[in-house]
């Protein structure tokens, strides 16, 4: 922090003796120091973490939402999102792009856990007059679905509740439908009726994977997207191998983000 201040300070002493050119260049730069983000470690929230913020954010102040949407996306989960500012920045910029095409239907999201990334898809669904159907157990993985390429994997995610998935949405939680459940047994004709715009798998298993990838393709128009967590992360081969198989049936190419657990997206090519 005194590091950051003697910079400041610096920089300000700077900035009075150039003329106006050399003004506006030098506050560009301090925008760009700004864009990093600093994250310290202590109080268990996590390492120190760097990385930049697109410039449409720091230098052109778009995406207001971003720094309340970040508290969300890290809240009650401050070790594993905290530094992910490229997930949740790809989350947003993109959600923002199919909004902006003009993709119709609604929003949902298979595996919510404490609601970081549904905290996401809630805001923009709100804003838009949508509805976000959040498919999860919410008492973590299912005994059925650890079997095949899952049999090593251990039941995991059952510290959760809806109260707390409430908590972390906050106030756009009016734009979401629980469905409490084992998936696909959940899905319901209200379900089977609609359009979906935006989907987020991220439930790391083979089986509701490629469930969740065969339901809700059928029910997403043309430039609708699928943000599929975990894919190249190595820690869950049944999600990649449900997508990988999945893209090759339907010849769909999926295209990687380079996060902390290797997100890969594909926009609905017909
Ligand atoms: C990695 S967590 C989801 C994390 C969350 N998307 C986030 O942003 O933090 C995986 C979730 O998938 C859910 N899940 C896995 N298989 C499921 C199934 N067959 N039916 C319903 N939920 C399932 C688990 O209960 C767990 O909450």
């Amino acid at each position: 922090m005194r590091v950051i201040k003697l910079f400041y300070t610096i920089l300000k002493d700077k900035l009075r003796k150039k003329n106006a050119v050399q003004r506006v260049l030098a506050r560009i730069h301090w925008q760009e120091f700004r864009g990093l983000r600093f994250k310290a470690g202590l109080w268990g929230s996590g390492p120190l973490y760097t990385a930049y913020h697109p410039d449409s954010y720091y230098v052109f102040r778009a995406h207001p939402e971003f720094k309340e949407l970040f508290r969300r996306f890290s809240a009650s989960n401050a070790w594993n999102n905290g530094g992910d500012t490229a997930r949740a920045w790809s989350f947003i910029l993109n959600i923002k792009q199919v909004l902006g095409d003009g993709v119709p239907g609604d929003f949902a999201e298979l595996g919510v856990w404490r609601g970081n990334t549904s905290a996401i898809l809630a805001r923009f669904a709100a804003a838009t007059e949508r509805k976000v159907f959040l498919f999860d157990t919410f008492e973590g993985f299912t005994p059925e679905d650890l079997t095949g390429i899952d049999a090593t994997k251990d039941t995991d995610f059952n510290n959760t509740s809806i109260e707390l998935v409430k908590q972390v949405i906050g106030g756009d939680i009016r734009s979401c439908v629980f469905v409490k459940g084992f998936f696909p047994d959940t899905i319901r004709e209200e379900h089977r009726s609609r359009q979906y715009a935006v989907v987020s798998l991220d439930c790391d298993l083979y089986a509701p994977t490629k469930a969740g990838l065969a339901f809700f393709y059928e029910r997403m128009p043309k430039g609708g997207i699928f943000l599929l967590h975990d894919y190249s992360s190595m820690h869950w081969d049944g999600s990649k191998k449900a997508i990988d198989e999945f893209c090759r049936e339907h010849n769909e190419y999926i295209v990687l983000m380079p996060d902390k657990c290797g997100s890969a997206f594909f926009r609905k090519s017909k």
